[in-house]
């Protein structure tokens, strides 16, 4: 094939179909229903990209690349193996890798061509070490953040916006000066050192439980980082696979922030969660009704039509498979069960559906927020399973409250509701949830994936 064709047509040809198989990997990721082949697209492309690479004939010696090849496996296998709960740290942990391989080509590539680098070079070069280097540190520090390696806790200093500004502005200015004369070869180092910087300053007032927006956003920089350095090597398929993840990136770090009523200056330099916390831990303990398994059990076999609405503590106890078999049971009653999801239920974007889909609950019955609202005052029962701030109606009443104006699931518009929680411990938002003292909420206190498997056993008459 090669020989009839030619080897460069051939990689043009190879590097074509990457291009549209990432372009349908984007398409399908968007329903649940065709994420699984969305996926796959993407796979097969990475890889088409990759074989196409190496066919290049400019590479004279493949030793080194398959020295690489396999180290990147040894730390790639593992890092893709890692609980449901971990995945924004491991994505933050990918973009850094990402981001620090451009950052070396980047300052590679530079040293090889100066002093004689031609203004547009210099110009995307420039944009591709300082994108780079600064979500390299700043993946690192989403991750550590994530991890709770350090300090999740916003940290925060008088003028700390306007030194962060300035450290950028210092780093464009060098850019822009190497433009106009790239003989300035020792002002490079510092054009690399300063966003590395930038990349530690950047996330440190920043609160843990943003993490996953930013991500999102760091995403964004690594993809145009990479769409820079297609320039760099005369790369298509890099300039349009990273102009791919750097607008797909930047569009969902706003739904995020949309779905959170947050803008994005808010997540990025609001200190988000502290005051809230503060709030929370103050305020006074107030009486609640709670409910046993058995009589939870009684009221939803004697429903006609439930609405769960999974959120983070159904991740946090694997509780999917628990609920599929709730499904089942009321399902095999008669029960009409649908599932309510929020966008920014769990710790991620379309964390809920990736759970629900891993159980085999069928697509039909997921529903999305705006879909399901006006379901719920034709609901029984709204069986909440550790879900909290998406379900909190100060966010449509309370001017005051942190979530204001966030689109919730109207789940106190069901005939009763039901909660499933460890305690009254506040969530993400680290404030007080007022649906749990109405009069048609019962509270049942316990581990999700173990209260639902007593509601479970209760519908099958107590029997194992
Ligand atoms: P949260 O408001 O965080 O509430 C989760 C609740 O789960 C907690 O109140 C906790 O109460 C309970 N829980 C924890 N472990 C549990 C367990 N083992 N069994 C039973 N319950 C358990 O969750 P949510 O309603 O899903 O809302 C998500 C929040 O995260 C939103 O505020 C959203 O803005 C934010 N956020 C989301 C994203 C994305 S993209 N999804 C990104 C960033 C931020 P107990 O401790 O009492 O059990």
């Amino acid at each position: 094939m090669t020989a009839w064709l030619g080897t460069d047509t051939f990689i043009e040809i190879i590097y074509l179909i990457a291009t549209a198989l990432f372009i349908f990997a984007l398409v399908w990721m968007r329903t649940p229903a065709t994420a699984r082949r969305g996926v796959r697209a993407g796979e097969i492309g990475m890889l088409l990209a990759i074989g196409g690479t190496l066919l290049n004939h400019n590479i004279i010696e493949y030793k080194w690349i398959a020295i690489a090849l396999v180290l990147g496996s040894i730390i790639g296998v593992p890092l893709g193996m890692v609980h449901m709960t971990a995945v924004p740290q491991r994505t933050a942990l990918s973009h850094a890798f990402g981001a620090f391989c451009v950052t070396l080509v980047g300052t590679a590539e530079f040293y090889l061509r100066a002093p004689a680098v031609p203004p547009f070079m210099m110009s995307v070069l420039s944009m591709e070490v300082i994108l780079g280097a600064l979500t390299f540190t700043g993946s690192l520090m989403a991750a550590g953040k994530l991890q709770e390696i350090l300090p999740q806790r916003p940290i925060t200093y008088k003028g700390q916006n306007l030194v962060n500004l300035l450290l950028l502005a210092v780093a464009i200015g060098i850019a822009a000066y190497l433009v106009h004369d790239p003989s300035r070869v020792h002002l490079f180092p510092l054009m690399l050192i300063i966003p590395l910087i930038f990349g530690v300053l950047m996330i440190i007032p920043i609160g843990g439980a943003d993490m996953p927006t930013v991500i999102s956003l760091l995403n964004s920089y690594a993809g145009l980082s990479a769409a820079a350095m297609g320039f760099v090597l005369d790369s298509k398929l890099l300039i349009i696979a990273g102009a791919l993840d750097g607008a797909s990136g930047l569009i969902l770090s706003v739904n995020m922030s949309r779905a959170m009523n947050r803008s994005f200056s808010n997540v990025l330099f609001g200190a988000f969660g502290q005051e809230a916390i503060a709030g929370a831990t103050a305020q006074q303990a107030r009486p609640v009704r709670s409910a046993t398994a058995e009589e939870a059990a009684a009221i939803l076999g004697a429903a006609s039509k439930v609405i769960i609405v999974p959120g983070y503590g159904m991740a946090v106890a694997q509780a999917q498979h628990k609920v599929r078999e709730l499904y089942d049971a009321l399902s095999k009653r008669g029960v009409d069960v649908k599932f309510a999801i929020h966008p920014v239920a769990g710790r991620m974007p379309g964390h809920m559906n990736v759970l629900l889909a891993e159980a085999d609950i069928p697509y039909d019955k997921l529903l999305d927020m705006e879909e399901v609202n006006d379901e719920f005052p034709q609901a029984d029962v709204a069986l909440v399973i550790g879900a909290n701030d998406v379900t909190n109606p100060a966010a449509r009443n309370e001017t005051s409250s942190p979530i204001y104006g966030m689109p919730i699931l109207d789940v106190d518009k069901a005939r009763t509701v039901m909660v499933i929680k460890r305690s009254m411990s506040p969530g993400f938002a680290g404030i007080d949830n007022p649906l749990y003292y109405l009069d048609k909420t019962l509270m049942l206190f316990g581990d999700a994936k173990s209260f639902v498997n007593s509601i479970v056993h209760e519908l099958a008459g107590g029997h194992n």
